[in-house]
């Protein structure tokens, strides 16, 4: 029987993130532990593992600290290398979809298919001229990509029990009153952002983008000659300015503005792409989360440029929360892509 008692472990850039779920797949799911720890520069890179026993020491560290109860981890994929694209295929059990995708997808894919993990996202049904198809999601990872994350996680003494797409985890952290009609779930990290859109709540278009938060500091700290972190307390000190911008913050304030004015733009274009498919169908709404969305003015600056209204993602704002995991110390903030995995369960 599937467990159900799970943690879901984000690596990130700049921290691993794990939150222990008791009560997975039934009506009331129910957080029992949560705790980040940093990572050291460099051991993980765009949600690669790099360094496998630091990694695999600092999931050590987390499973003592936090006191978890269960070893069963579900990890996220979710960076540049990952292809999510529609697919059609003819109707056949889900097994079966899934064995015959790497016939329908050897021409979509940047590797060749025995390099790849792949799978697929049933989302709706329809009839063609050679009979009935399933309309739905590929997805294909680099398997290279992803055993690392693996690798660190065994070493570490702990049993993955699967391997989700980190679009698919936001989409579990958003109340069903917010789910109605075209939802956009953006999440902004350092270096990746990832892009979901839910139609009353089923998954519709995935995109990942390769940009995030760490843009702008590097962009910062090289235009200005100034280290990282003091590029990185600019950024998060200053944000996108107010109306009025003093003289001296201007040069400062126009990089920020550019740099960001990069990635509005792509989630503008990614969000009406999807909308365009659809005889422009309009979104009711964009969940906002990630660390790179905490920019100040971000969240307004992308409801100005989309036209859509914005709110900021509440990480346990759906679920019960043990009285254990409220008492502690530790933030809830950034903890929804953790929490998002662990509640989608193990791989069937
Ligand atoms: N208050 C803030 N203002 C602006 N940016 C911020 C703020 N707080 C965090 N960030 C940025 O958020 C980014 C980190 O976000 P997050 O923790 O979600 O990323 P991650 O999950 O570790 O990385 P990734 O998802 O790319 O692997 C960094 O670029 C950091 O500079
Ligand atoms: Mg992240």
């Amino acid at each position: 029987m599937a467990s159900t008692q799970i943690v879901g472990v984000d690596i990130g850039s700049g921290s691993i993130r794990a939150v222990e779920v008791t009560g997975v797949g039934s009506k009331r799911p129910s957080v029992a532990r949560f705790f980040s720890l940093p990572l050291p520069e460099g051991a993980v890179k765009n949600g690669e593992v790099i360094e496998v026993n630091t990694v695999a020491a600092a999931l050590k560290q987390l499973w003592n600290a936090a006191k978890f109860g269960s070893k069963e981890v579900v990890l996220g994929v979710g960076n540049a290398k990952v292809l999510v694209r529609d697919l059609s295929v003819p109707k056949l059990s889900q097994r079966e979809i899934r064995e015959s995708l790497a016939t329908h997808v050897q021409e979509m894919l940047p590797v060749p298919v025995a390099d790849a993990l792949l799978d697929f996202y049933p989302i709706s049904e329809a009839a063609s001229e050679s009979g009935p198809v399933v309309n739905g999601l590929l997805v294909a990872a680099i398997k290279d990509s992803v055993l690392a994350n693996v690798k660190a996680v065994q070493l570490a003494g702990l049993e993955p029990v699967g391997v989700d797409l980190i679009p698919f985890a936001l989409t579990r952290l958003t109340s069903p009153s917010r789910m109605i009609g075209n939802v956009a779930h953006i999440d902004i990290g350092a270096r990746t952002t990832n892009v979901i859109v839910t139609s009353g709540g089923v998954p519709q278009f995935v995109r990942i983008i390769a940009n995030g938060g760490q843009e702008l500091t590097a962009a910062l700290a090289d235009r200005l000659s100034i280290s990282e972190a003091d590029a990185e307390a600019t950024k998060r000190n200053l944000g996108l300015g107010g109306v009025t911008v003093p003289p001296e913050q201007a040069p400062t304030i126009a990089i920020i503005r550019e740099v960001t004015g990069n990635l509005l733009t792509s989630l503008r274009n990614t969000l009406s792409f999807f909308s365009n498919s659809r005889q422009n169908e309009p979104y009711s709404g964009i969940v906002l989360t990630g660390g790179g969305a905490q920019l100040l003015g971000f969240a307004d600056a992308l409801s100005e440029m989309t036209r859509i209204p914005v709110v900021l993602g509440d990480t346990f704002g759906s679920i019960d929360v043990s009285r254990d995991a409220s008492r502690g110390s530790q933030s809830q903030l950034g903890m929804n892509v953790a929490l998002g995995l662990a509640l989608g369960g193990a791989a069937a």
